[in-house]
């Protein structure tokens, strides 16, 4: 699951490949055995800014498009100078979809996430943008202070609306996700200005949000495991050359996305229950506080219509 190998070797009989996915040893397979045939299969691969993303289709969608507009966004965060300091992974018990809704609205946090409430603004003037990508006085106020200091701010949503890109503010003097809103890590991961430029907010339908802090950044991976589980990786990133214990403390740096993680999990599972339930009806979203879920929901009924539509016709 991590580390380096100079080969890959199969725990089952251990055949053994080159990093680049080409067979070069396998024991007592006969003389007609041909190994070039059986090498590992190739994935179309993508690295933005030393994000790794993949795509297992035949035929992988556009992703230049994306790249091009996120790399100045994320360019001021340096993510090639960053060590992973720390990785949580946890399944929650509801479905991708749940998992996702749960994670683009905020109406549920204020009696929820404690520990989040403390950095994270709950005003939606101020948190949220609405569908068709109009925002505050307030808010297009920060969008403009970043962006006067060379840090790209301004408010993103794809065509399509598969991803977005936001950089958010924070509470009033809140620096970064920590319980007292200092900063977490004191060497900073990026060049990023003003001290008070929050949270770059980005999400990528359908397997990760994002954010991109002044001091450090948190990936997450949101993977379906079964229609009714959902595993979530967050990986915690720091300057490379950060010293934990001296630039940063990592009970510090991770409590409140752990704790806020798991929060997340115990709604979206109760959120599965109730949805099994055979008394189940769904109900109306908020139009003040989930016009993210609404978007999420346009996104995935049109993705979905997509691609369904060329399957009918091949029925036919
Ligand atoms: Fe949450």
């Amino acid at each position: 699951r991590q580390g380096q190998v100079a080969k890959l070797v199969c725990p089952y009989h251990q055949w053994t490949y080159e990093l680049d996915g080409k067979l070069i040893w396998a024991n007592d397979m006969g003389p007609d055995f041909d190994a070039s045939k059986y090498g590992l299969k190739p994935v179309n691969l993508r690295n933005l800014d030393g994000l790794i993303y993949i795509c297992l289709s035949d035929t992988p969608p556009d992703f230049q498009t994306f790249a091009q507009l996120a790399r100045p966004y994320l360019e001021v965060h340096d993510l090639k100078d960053a060590k992973v300091a720390f990785t949580s992974t946890i399944i929650e018990k509801g479905n991708w979809k749940l998992v996702w809704e749960n994670n683009r609205e905020c109406y549920h946090c204020s009696s929820n996430h404690p520990a989040l409430c403390r950095s994270f603004p709950l005003d939606p003037e101020v948190a949220g943008v609405q569908a068709d990508g109009g925002v505050s006085k307030k808010l297009q106020a920060h969008f403009d202070r970043c962006e006067a200091a060379g840090t790209p701010a301004q408010f993103v949503l794809a065509g399509d609306g598969q991803y977005r890109l936001a950089r958010m503010p924070l509470q009033e003097k809140a620096l970064s996700y920590t319980m007292d809103g200092k900063a977490a890590v004191s060497r900073h991961l990026g060049r990023v200005a003003p001290p008070d430029a929050g949270t770059l907010l980005m999400f990528h339908y359908p397997s990760t949000w994002n954010h991109f802090l002044p001091d450090h950044s948190l990936t997450f991976r949101v993977m379906p495991i079964s229609p009714t589980e959902t595993e979530v990786t967050t990986t915690w990133l720091v300057h490379k050359d950060a010293v934990e214990g001296v630039d940063y403390d990592l009970k510090r740096l991770t409590e409140v996305w752990i704790a806020t993680n798991d929060e997340d999990r115990e709604i979206v599972e109760t959120n599965q229950q109730g949805i099994l339930s055979p008394a189940y009806v769904p109900g109306p979203y908020s139009p003040a506080q989930e016009s993210g879920v609404m978007q999420f929901v346009d996104w995935y009924a049109a993705w979905l219509e997509r691609a369904l539509a060329p399957r009918q016709v091949a029925a036919e």
